[in-house]
């Protein structure tokens, strides 16, 4: 009995979850697997109803949870970042799950947007680290409205930006934002990428950042990474600069293997990891913590310009329950969802829009679960 908590969010969460959960349902059955889901309703409508993005006793009731799958959250109705901030980020964070798993594994049948290019050449996993780098939440605004208690600031800290405040003018607001890279949080995503690659016959692990620039960070990101490699002697490595690494994925992504990279370019270079790979529709991550809950969820938001009208592609949020289920080491039930989506894909009589199709998100999540049967 695993016991889930269910995050369908906004948008098109809702509309994909809808189709992960059935199709969890049908790989159970088949596999005598039961399922305990706990539904939780958090995104823009609670939050705008209640003013709660996600409390702590939600959290530590996830906390005794085998995993979380989650669908998207944002919405135009909300400030940018209170509920991407407040929900998700919150439980990556909470959970410290150091790692997001991104797989690029183009699917046989899609067509490849690069020229020349086919499936075959876009086979490589995305280690985006997930709880550093830009994301720690550590900058401030000058000239910023907010009250001391709403910027979480000591009464000391509080007076000197007000003092500060007073000669600054408008014109001359400044902002800032910090990134952190710590040893041992370089030291154990990196040490995941390396393990990925000897789990999945690869053979070179390649480190992505920006270490020309941003010499502090990504000096340390670096040396992490090439003290770790030394131990995995049968792996070879490469170094590429951000800015080379997006061009590279264009012009030949047929290199990577397994990536490793901090979190904000890892963020950019996934969704067009996606985008390369057929569709960001497809794609699906894992936010883990070997020894703690991990989550489990599309790489796409909440796609509000399709929200509603029952065109999203599902295969994004249903990969990632095949995601959740290799986590839960639950191998055979992990490969039917897998070879049940292949199959769909391969035969290509049911697409989404997304993939040139007229499908709609229910009428593929149904040949999915046919395929499983
Ligand atoms: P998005 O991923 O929601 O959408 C980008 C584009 O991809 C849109 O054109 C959309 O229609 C398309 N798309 C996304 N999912 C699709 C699917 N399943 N099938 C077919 N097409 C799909 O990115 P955005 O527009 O930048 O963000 C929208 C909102 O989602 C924002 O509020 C953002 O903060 C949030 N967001 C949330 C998550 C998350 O919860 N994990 C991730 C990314 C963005
Ligand atoms: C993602 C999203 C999130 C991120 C946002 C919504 C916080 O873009 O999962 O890729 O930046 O990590
Ligand atoms: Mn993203």
């Amino acid at each position: 009995m695993y016991r889930i908590a269910v995050i369908p969010g906004d948008g098109v969460g809702p509309e994909v979850v809808q189709e992960g959960v059935k199709v969890l349902k049908v790989v159970g059955e088949l596999h005598d697997l039961n399922f305990d889901l706990t539904y939780y309703p958090n995104g823009a409508k609670h939050y705008l109803k209640s003013g709660e993005t996600l409390s702590e006793e939600q959290l530590e009731e996830m906390r005794n949870m085998n995993a979380v799958f989650f669908g998207a959250v944002g919405d135009p109705r909300v400030k940018p970042g209170i509920l991407e901030k407040g929900i998700l980020l919150k439980i990556r964070f909470y959970f410290d799950q150091y790692i997001n798993l991104r797989p690029i594994l183009s699917l046989p049948g899609l067509s490849c947007p690069l020229k020349g290019k086919t499936c075959k050449n876009i086979q490589f996993y995305v280690v985006r680290e997930n709880t550093e780098d830009f994301y720690i939440g550590l900058g401030s605004r000058f000239k910023d409205k907010r009250n001391r208690a709403e910027l979480n600031l000591s009464r000391e800290l509080y007076e000197i930006k007000m003092d500060i405040e007073l000669e600054l003018k408008e014109e001359n607001e400044i902002a800032y934002q910090i990134g952190l890279i710590s040893r041992g949080g370089a030291k154990r995503v990196i040490r995941y990428a390396f393990e990925l690659a000897e789990r999945k016959n690869r053979r070179k692990v390649t480190l992505i950042d920006k270490a020309n620039v941003m010499s502090d960070i990504y000096g340390l990101w670096r040396d992490v990474f090439d003290k770790v490699s030394r131990e995995y002697k049968g792996i070879s490595t490469d170094y590429q600069f951000v800015d080379n690494a997006a061009m590279q994925f264009v012009k030949d992504p047929g290199q990577y293997e397994v990536i490793v990279v901090p979190n904000l370019f890892g963020d950019v270079l996934t969704d067009l990891g996606a985008a390369i790979q057929g569709s960001i529709g497809t794609a699906a991550s894992g936010n883990i913590n070997p020894g703690r809950v991990s989550m489990f969820e599309p790489i796409h938001g909440s796609a509000p310009d399709i929200a509603g009208k029952g065109i999203a592609n599902p295969i994004g949020a249903i990969s990632a329950c095949a995601m959740m289920l290799e986590e839960l080491k639950e191998y055979d039930a992990s490969d039917a969802i897998e070879k049940a989506i292949r199959s769909v894909i391969l035969k290509g009589k049911v697409r989404t829009p997304d993939l040139e199709g007229m499908a709609s998100t229910a009428e593929m999540g149904n040949a999915i679960i046919k395929e499983l049967g």
